[in-house]
């Protein structure tokens, strides 16, 4: 069925029917979800159509930066409407969203259309708007506005279809998402250790404004293409995530941040090495990564760097040095804006029909 269709269908249901339509403002539900940050890195699908990741990522939930999402299915509408942050969401980034809430419909076996309200409460610097937090919160939403009661792992895996970061964010603490095998649908991530588990942080170095030029769903897939070193990525990224495992169970920082930081640096010379080369690095970056080398070798402080597909540099540190941390990224040429982030919660739902 098209959505066309399905959403006319979904306006004849309600319209002059007060008594549906009296049912249908009960189809609404509130989440909230954390952004998280990858210490072992996923970079690469294994099942483009699935969305499954070729190599095993393990994240840790941030406090700091919340998502918050309400879904209302409203049967006098005729198309999902989306609102992103005060605007229209159009084109890819409403196409995203409709395509969740069509698996969502066809669940619940529902056929209206919904309104989709988005805001990102992350402080004030750019830059941050997270795909991961927005699909957690978003699955989350829309299936208990469409009367569905699902599992951590169901909604982890309608996450993971948007965006496999997303899978992550619906747990709150430190999290696994294995890799995919091509044609099993049914990949999940689960909870590793809960909040309280160690108490770390990730220090934000804010390096520029504004999206970046190519999405991690494009720069993956064209890694995948014409990256000579992506077998090398694949091959090599399941040995970091293991570390990484031990090392969290264990609580042995240096192990922890020595894997996180070739994890990183792995995916980027990979992403490098493609063509066009996808280049994240801005000076600021090479400037706060030198700054964290500096704060190891002349001081002592164990903080260690994380990047995603994108110029800002992720630090993680113990709670007692994160200020230390902060002032030196805060010093750094060319950094914008820092923020300490916490361990944080899992998804959410805030109110219910
Ligand atoms: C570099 O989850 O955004 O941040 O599944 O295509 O939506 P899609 O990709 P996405 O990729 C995140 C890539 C990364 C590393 C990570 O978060 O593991």
């Amino acid at each position: 069925m098209t959505r066309t269709q399905r959403s006319r269908k979904g306006s004849r249901r309600g319209r002059g029917k007060g008594r549906n339509e009296k049912n249908a403002a009960g189809f609404r539900a509130t989440a909230t979800a954390c952004a998280n940050i990858a210490l072992a890195k996923y970079w690469g699908k294994s099942d483009v159509e699935l969305n499954l990741p070729a190599v095993p990522s393990i994240s840790m939930t941030l406090d700091g930066l919340v998502t918050e999402t309400t879904v209302a299915f409203e049967p006098w509408l005729d198309h999902d409407v989306v609102h992103l942050d005060g605007r229209y969401a159009s084109g890819e980034e409403a196409r995203r969203v409709v395509e969740l809430l069509d698996r969502v419909r066809e669940a619940a076996r529902m056929h209206m259309a919904a309104r989709v309200v988005t805001e990102n409460r992350f402080p004030t610097a750019a830059g941050l708007a997270s795909s991961a937090s927005g699909f957690a919160a978003l699955a989350a939403a829309a299936t208990r506005a469409a009367g569905l009661v699902w599992t951590d792992a169901q909604l982890s895996r309608l996450a993971r279809r948007s965006s496999a970061s997303a899978a992550r964010s619906i747990f709150g603490g430190f999290v696994e998402l294995p890799r995919g095998r091509p044609g099993r649908d049914s990949l999940a991530a689960r909870a590793l250790h809960p909040r309280g588990h160690w108490n770390l942080r990730m220090v934000l170095a804010l390096t520029a404004k504004g999206k970046k030029k190519v999405g991690s769903t494009s720069g993956m897939e064209r890694s995948r293409r014409t990256s000579p070193y992506y077998e090398a990525w694949v091959e090599a990224a399941p040995k970091y995530a293991r570390r990484i495992k031990r090392a969290l169970a264990d609580k042995h920082l240096d192990r922890l941040g020595r894997a996180m930081e070739q994890s990183t640096l792995a995916f980027h010379a990979c992403a490098m090495a493609s063509d066009p080369g996808i280049i994240y690095f801005q000076p600021a970056t090479l400037a706060a990564l030198t700054t964290v080398r500096r704060l190891r070798e002349d001081r002592g402080i164990p903080a260690y760097a994380t990047m995603d597909a994108g110029p800002h540099v992720k630090v993680l540190c113990r709670g007692r040095d994160a200020d230390a941390v902060r002032r030196a990224l805060g010093r750094t040429e060319g950094v914008l804006h820092t923020l300490v982030c916490r361990p944080g919660p899992a998804v959410k739902v805030k109110r219910a029909r």
